[in-house]
């Protein structure tokens, strides 16, 4: 008998920008797997509470709206940089929730007890499909504690300034390198000491350190670990 020696459950964990998405969409690509990336799930219900005009500090209307949205994220059928496509009601978000006014309130969502609850399961039934690479802040520790795989990725808030910036211009946007250092700084801040499944790094996890790698080394490492 022929055991795969490849994970099946890939877990990357890390703080803002520290190169999750980039990495997690090219192994998936590599490996043949789904790609999650479960900042999306949030993103998309930021939106949708900016939109609906929701008092973003009423934690139960915005669970309510966590609980009602149907979302889904689908591979790629556009090619313009983006790692997947994500839909809303049959509506194309996919770049609107990378908008400056949901990076300022993604966390403060993403620390809800209900809006975390009302995503968990979803994220985590895809998950335990296999052949997956899921990419957040919780996903080894909380969500997949069963993966085979769990990195953990981070890189100085500077650094992980610079790239984001490098991306936003690279988009054609408009890109403050203070001003998101700063947004950075306060994210991590909020993401690592909220009450429900804070950012940290799992035990079992991997970390990878990638201040010093550029793209390819951190992947190369990645994939020897895979093998
Ligand atoms: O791409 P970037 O690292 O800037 O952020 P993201 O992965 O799109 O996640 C946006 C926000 O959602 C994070 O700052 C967290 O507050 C939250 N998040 C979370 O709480 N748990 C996850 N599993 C994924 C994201």
């Amino acid at each position: 008998m022929t055991v795969s020696s490849t994970p099946s459950i890939i877990a990357i964990d890390g703080p803002a920008a520290s190169g999750k998405s980039t990495l997690g969409h090219r192994l998936a690509l590599e490996l043949d797997y789904l790609f999650f990336d479960t900042g999306t799930m949030y993103r998309v219900i930021t939106l949708l509470a900016i939109e609906k005009g929701l008092d973003l500090h009423d934690e139960a209307a915005v669970t309510r709206l966590a609980q009602q949205t149907e979302l889904d994220i689908r591979p790629a059928t556009v090619n313009d940089g983006r790692t997947c496509d994500v839909l809303v009601e049959g509506r194309d978000v996919t770049w609107e929730i990378r908008r400056r006014k949901v990076d300022a309130n993604v966390s403060m969502i993403a620390a809800y007890a209900g809006v975390r609850e009302a995503l968990k399961h979803q994220q985590h039934r895809i998950g335990m499909r296999g052949r997956v690479v899921m990419v957040g802040r919780d996903i080894g520790t909380v969500i997949l504690p069963e993966a085979d795989l769990k990195i953990y990725l981070d890189a100085s808030a500077e650094e992980r300034a610079r790239r984001r910036s490098a991306e936003i211009k690279a988009r054609n946007g408009q890109a403050n390198y203070d001003e998101i250092l700063e947004k950075v700084i306060e994210r991590d801040l909020i993401d690592s000491t909220r009450e429900v499944a804070p950012l940290k790094r799992a035990e079992d996890a991997v970390v990878i350190n990638t201040d010093q790698q550029s793209a390819d080394e951190v992947f190369e490492q990645i994939l020897n670990l895979c093998k």
